[in-house]
């Protein structure tokens, strides 16, 4: 039990064991590149370039100089009915990035925040065709989209839903995930583009002109890699298209080199109408989200509307002078060391890396694209999830970071790791899991 004035005792910690955590805190105290420092001194390797989010490594001279500088010169500047120019120099910069005809962007602080201003986009869109019967917005099972309401409500995590009552008028898609048919998959796996059809079904269940929109990651990172499997987003999109919903691709692990190119959407060729990012947006330097709304959707909104705001939507940061400081000096880092090519120039050796781990006890799936990988374990009986935990912890310990989700290990370096750091990061985790009872 923590005493009152314990340093520990007031933050209380997200997605945390509390409890557990602050009887056994893992502090990190700096970060530069491929590492993190540890508060006891030892280098940690980031196997998962933080949570996702900072591809070019950590703290980038360029990416600091240009958050400094921009303190020092204006700290803040709202962006309701006023703007800055860096706000306007970074939207245009990050729409030359986005999937052809996607080059209207809106600005949030978070993934959460991305994927509430996304559905809300979708909502108004409908509304101002015409079509204001279609209300109803389709996630997916073990879809996870952040931690707003709206998040919450279409993605597909049991535990981010018991507690709270989500938004009415919400239904789900199956997940993907088939191990019995895809197990120790390279890249996408073989099966499963039928069960797209799934939409079918609810279009038949609830009919075309209530949905307004279906929202899914093109791969599901949090709830521990599942990548789609081979022609699956094609044949989503097609179905939206055949019955006139929107199609949201939530990008925020995603986007920004991860699977190669600056989407996956680009990457694989599918094109949603709305693409959500954060994380890798500003290598997390500064906490920053934004929207990318094709053509046609912004303007149906905003030329269809009265005279005055069109969208009754944003948040007092959005476009913040730090965070587009920061994301214009990660854009440049991302170009300049050509960062996006990474998950294709070592996807192959990482690939060969990650799949050496089959055979080890309780490795029941290996999974990787890009440059992700998931490692799956058989749970243990009664005890669910805690294989995975005890790999994360054995890691940190040795000198690695790792992800844990359910009874899975997500592996997502920052994009300038090389060989080396691949061999290390699965020599480690192999050590782990040969741990493991
Ligand atoms: C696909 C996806 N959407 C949304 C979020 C939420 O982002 P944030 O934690 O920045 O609110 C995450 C976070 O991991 C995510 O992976």
């Amino acid at each position: 039990m923590l005493r009152e004035n314990d340093p520990l005792a007031a933050f209380w910690m997200p997605f945390t064991a509390n409890r557990s955590y602050k009887e056994a805190p893992r502090q990190l105290v700096s970060a530069k590149d491929m590492h993190y420092k540890s508060a006891d001194g030892r280098d940690i390797l980031d196997g998962t370039a933080g949570l996702w989010c900072s591809n070019a490594g950590h703290c980038r001279d360029e990416i600091t100089a240009a958050i400094a500088q921009t303190a020092a010169t204006m700290d803040f500047g709202p962006t309701f009915q006023l703007g800055h120019p860096l706000a306007f120099e970074f939207s245009s910069r990050l729409a030359a990035l986005m999937p052809q005809g996607l080059d209207r962007i809106f600005f949030t602080n978070s993934g959460s925040e991305s994927v509430d201003t996304a559905l809300k986009i979708a909502l108004a869109a409908q509304r101002a065709r015409g079509q204001g019967t279609r209300t109803r917005l389709i996630g997916r099972e073990r879809g996870y989209h952040g931690t707003g309401f709206g998040g919450i409500s279409v993605g597909g995590i049991v535990n981010n839903r018991r507690v709270w009552q989500g938004l009415p008028g919400v239904d789900h898609l199956r997940h993907t995930h088939d191990l019995a048919r895809n197990a120790f998959s390279r890249s996408f796996p073989a099966h499963g583009a039928e069960l797209a059809d799934d939409l079918e079904r609810l279009v038949t269940l609830h009919g075309a002109e209530t949905i307004a929109a279906v929202i899914v990651e093109p791969m599901a990172g949090s709830t521990g890699v599942l990548i789609p499997p081979v022609g699956y987003l094609q044949h989503l999109r097609d179905i939206c298209t055949r019955h006139g919903i929107l199609l949201i691709f939530d990008e925020v692990i995603t986007a920004f080199g991860r699977v190669g190119g600056a989407t996956a959407a680009e990457t694989w060729g599918v094109t949603p109408d709305i693409l959500t990012m954060a994380k890798g947006l500003t290598n997390a330097a500064v906490p920053m989200g934004a929207v990318a709304v094709s053509r046609a959707v912004h303007d149906d909104v905003v030329n269809n509307a009265p005279e005055g705001i069109e969208l009754f939507h944003g948040y007092t940061y959005s476009g913040h002078p730090l965070a587009s400081a920061a994301g214009l000096a990660t854009l440049d880092l991302y170009a300049k060391e050509g960062l996006f090519n990474r998950a294709v120039e070592l996807g192959d050796y990482w690939a060969d890396a990650a799949h050496s781990l089959k055979g080890l006890p309780y490795v029941i799936d290996v999974r990787t694209i890009g440059l992700v990988a998931g490692i799956e374990f058989e749970p243990r009986q009664g005890a669910p999830t805690k294989r995975a935990m005890e790999v994360f912890h054995g890691c940190f310990d040795n000198g690695l970071l790792v992800r844990a989700t359910g009874d899975i290990i997500a592996l997502s370096p920052p994009l300038i790791l090389e060989r080396g750091h691949i061999d290390d990061m699965f020599a480690m985790l192999a050590d782990q899991i040969k741990r493991i009872a």
